[in-house]
């Protein structure tokens, strides 16, 4: 069954607890959390301080997800500020390897996020530092806003990515991020994706639990 991760950045900001919430009411998994730097993308959304504010507030794990250009400088930051689950992508100026290394000696799920634009081939080399709780995070719209459509030329990118994991004999996740709906949630899922990333249409949904029902598929 897929895993639910509520993409709050297009949620009440200024009532991020009640926010956390009604994720929590709807029965999803974690709360996604999208760090923008104004450089990695031409957007700034919320970053340290609003992270340490937000986690007494929520039981639910803190799904991390940077888009920054150097997140090797703060990834301690982020794991002390409180993520759970920690993602950065592979297009930025820090080194994968390293960057991943970071983060998993805290011992939480690292993710390798990438852009519809980037070919997944350059994520072979790096299979191998991957353990089964880490994951790949494919952006299924470009990074830097919610509410964007989803791109269907990500699908077969996630079919050959979970192809890439059996021929490996790996069982590490598959995240999609972006345009995610009750209609996509499916095709990515039948793709191979295990971990579904929704904004938009869970907040503006009517009854949220539903909106979690129809994106697990059960
Ligand atoms: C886009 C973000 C996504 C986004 C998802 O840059 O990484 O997490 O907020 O929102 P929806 O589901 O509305 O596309
Ligand atoms: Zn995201």
């Amino acid at each position: 069954m897929a895993l639910i991760s509520a993409s709050i950045l297009n949620g009440d900001l200024a009532h991020l607890a009640d926010v956390a919430e009604a994720v929590r009411q709807s029965g999803a998994d974690a709360l996604h959390y999208d760090v923008m730097d104004g450089s990695f993308v031409d957007n700034l959304s919320f970053g340290l301080p609003v992270l340490e504010s937000l986690r007494p507030c929520t039981g639910l794990p803190i799904d991390v997800h940077l888009m920054i250009r150097e997140p090797l400088r703060f990834i301690e930051r982020f794991v002390r500020a409180g993520a759970d689950l920690l993602s950065f992508h592979i297009e930025c100026d820090s080194d994968t390897a390293e960057t991943l290394r970071a983060v998993q000696q805290y011992g939480i799920p690292a993710g390798i996020a990438v852009s519809p634009e980037t070919s997944e081939e350059q994520l072979r080399p790096l299979l191998p530092l991957l353990r089964p709780e880490d994951f790949v995070l494919m952006m299924t719209v470009r990074p830097g806003l919610g509410g964007q459509s989803f791109m269907p030329s990500v699908l077969p990118k996630i079919r050959h990515l979970r192809e890439m994991f059996a021929q490996a004999g790996m069982t590490a996740h598959i995240e999609v991020d972006g345009g995610i709906n009750d209609v996509t949630a499916a095709q990515c899922r039948e793709a191979g994706a295990d971990y579904l990333v929704a904004g938009s249409y869970l907040l503006g949904a009517e009854s949220p639990a539903e909106a979690v029902r129809l994106l697990r598929g059960v």
